[in-house]
């Protein structure tokens, strides 16, 4: 069956250059069996037109609350009424402003006011507008009355700026959607732990060691968790990715941050422990090393806790751990002693040798040892490799 055959999303397209990606994600959700009906606000019709969302939905669109012709066909209450979800692409800093404040000047605004269904808004402006005060007051405000936001992605801007602002790629927003309307089933009432990508450590107040992890799989893990309608906490460090929607995602920079944040989100039902966590820590300097002349200063490092070791013998121990192997040589057998050593249920080993491209890359080849044995997977996108692991973890717990 289709990812979202049955579902019907009503798509609310804001005032930003980006409004014109929508036409793809209509295709994409209509591809994967949802109903998409757009309501496009003033703003958004500078950018795509009525006709072009109407071509693509396959369904009337929606533009103006006052319109008699609308209302009478399809009432803005009951616009909401029939959406699984409420997706609002792209979310304006004017909109956001108003969906917070908890204005109805339009139908998009009303349609957000008067609905009692899951909102999922996917932000994207201008750097300086993402960054504003009043903008994060926005978002802060939307996120404590339930609204999902998605981070934006970093990179160039249609402004000509650089930072974080853009539009999340379309498959990104795909898969917050189906986070959304995944939500209470499988994995409802089940608290997963997740940790994702690598550790810095610092060496001074400037610098830091840190490695190639891009958190790409642990974040997808945790966004299939959530999809599966799981509590997810994501214990991240530094990667520049967008949280998943309906995630929560807890912000660490060391190893040792991350295992104390690990040991604060317990207890939870299941931990998978995909960071990419540095050994060991540098004695950390108070202040800047400076050059001296003569030797290059030497770094003294220390042993870093493991922290999936550590969650295996935690008294409230979750009751299915998860660890990963990164390996570069005899692959199934260092991910075998693995799990013997740090008493984890399963190892999820992968070739990250520099000719596989796994390290930041999209696809994984991936061997789950389990107590009951190796089973080898084929090559697939990291987002599949997520999708089988939450399944699995799922099917494991009985659910
Ligand atoms: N891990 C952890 N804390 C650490 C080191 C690793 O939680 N300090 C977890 C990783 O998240 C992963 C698993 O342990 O789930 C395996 O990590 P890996 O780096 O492959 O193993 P190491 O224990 O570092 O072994 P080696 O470097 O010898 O391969």
């Amino acid at each position: 069956m289709a990812m979202f055959e049955g579902k019907s999303i009503l798509l609310i397209v804001g005032g930003g250059i980006a409004a014109y990606k929508t036409l793809e994600l209509i295709r994409r959700l209509r591809e994967r069996g949802a109903t998409v009906r757009c309501v496009l606000t003033e703003g958004g019709a500078q950018f795509v037109t009525p006709m072009s969302l109407a071509a693509l939905s396959e369904q009337p669109v929606f533009t103006d609350l006052f319109s008699l012709k609308d209302e009478t066909e399809m009432g803005h209450i009951q616009l909401s009424r029939l959406a699984d979800l409420l997706v609002v692409c792209p979310a304006t800093a004017d909109l956001l402003a108003k969906m917070a404040a908890g204005l109805a000047g339009d139908l998009a605004t009303t349609a957000l006011l008067a609905t009692d269904k899951p909102v999922l808004a996917v932000p994207a402006m201008n750097v300086r507008m993402w960054q504003h005060p009043a903008t994060r007051r926005s978002i802060a405000q939307l996120r404590a009355d339930g609204v999902a936001v998605l981070e934006p992605a970093s990179g160039p801007m249609a402004c000509g700026e650089f930072g974080p602002g853009r539009l999340p790629e379309v498959p990104d927003i795909v898969q917050a959607i189906a986070a959304q309307l995944g939500r209470g089933t499988r994995l409802a009432g089940v608290h997963v732990l997740v940790t994702a990508g690598p550790t810095h450590e610092p060496i001074d107040p400037g610098r830091y060691i840190a490695n190639r992890s891009s958190g790409k799989q642990g974040y997808a893990i945790a966004a299939e968790l959530a999809a599966l309608g799981a509590t997810v906490t994501l214990v991240s460090g530094p990667t520049g990715l967008a949280a998943p929607a309906g995630v929560t995602r807890v912000d660490v920079e060391t190893a040792l941050d991350m295992e104390a944040a690990c040991a604060a989100a317990l207890p939870a039902d299941v931990a998978v422990c995909v960071a990419a966590v540095a050994d060991w820590r540098v004695e950390a300097a108070a202040q800047k090393v400076k050059k001296q002349g003569g030797e290059p200063p030497a770094l003294r490092l220390i042993e870093n806790p493991d922290i999936l070791a550590g969650l295996c013998r935690a008294t409230n121990r979750p009751r299915l751990v998860v660890g990963f192997a990164a390996e570069t040589e005899k692959v199934i057998e260092h991910a075998q002693a693995k799990r013997q050593k740090k008493g984890c249920d399963w190892i999820v080993a992968n070739d990250v040798a520099p000719e596989t491209g796994v390290m930041g890359g999209d696809a994984n080849t991936i061997h789950l040892v389990t107590p009951d044995g190796v089973e080898t997977w084929p090559t697939l996108a990291k987002s599949a490799v997520a999708r089988n692991i939450a399944e699995r973890i799922a099917d494991a717990l009985d659910r």
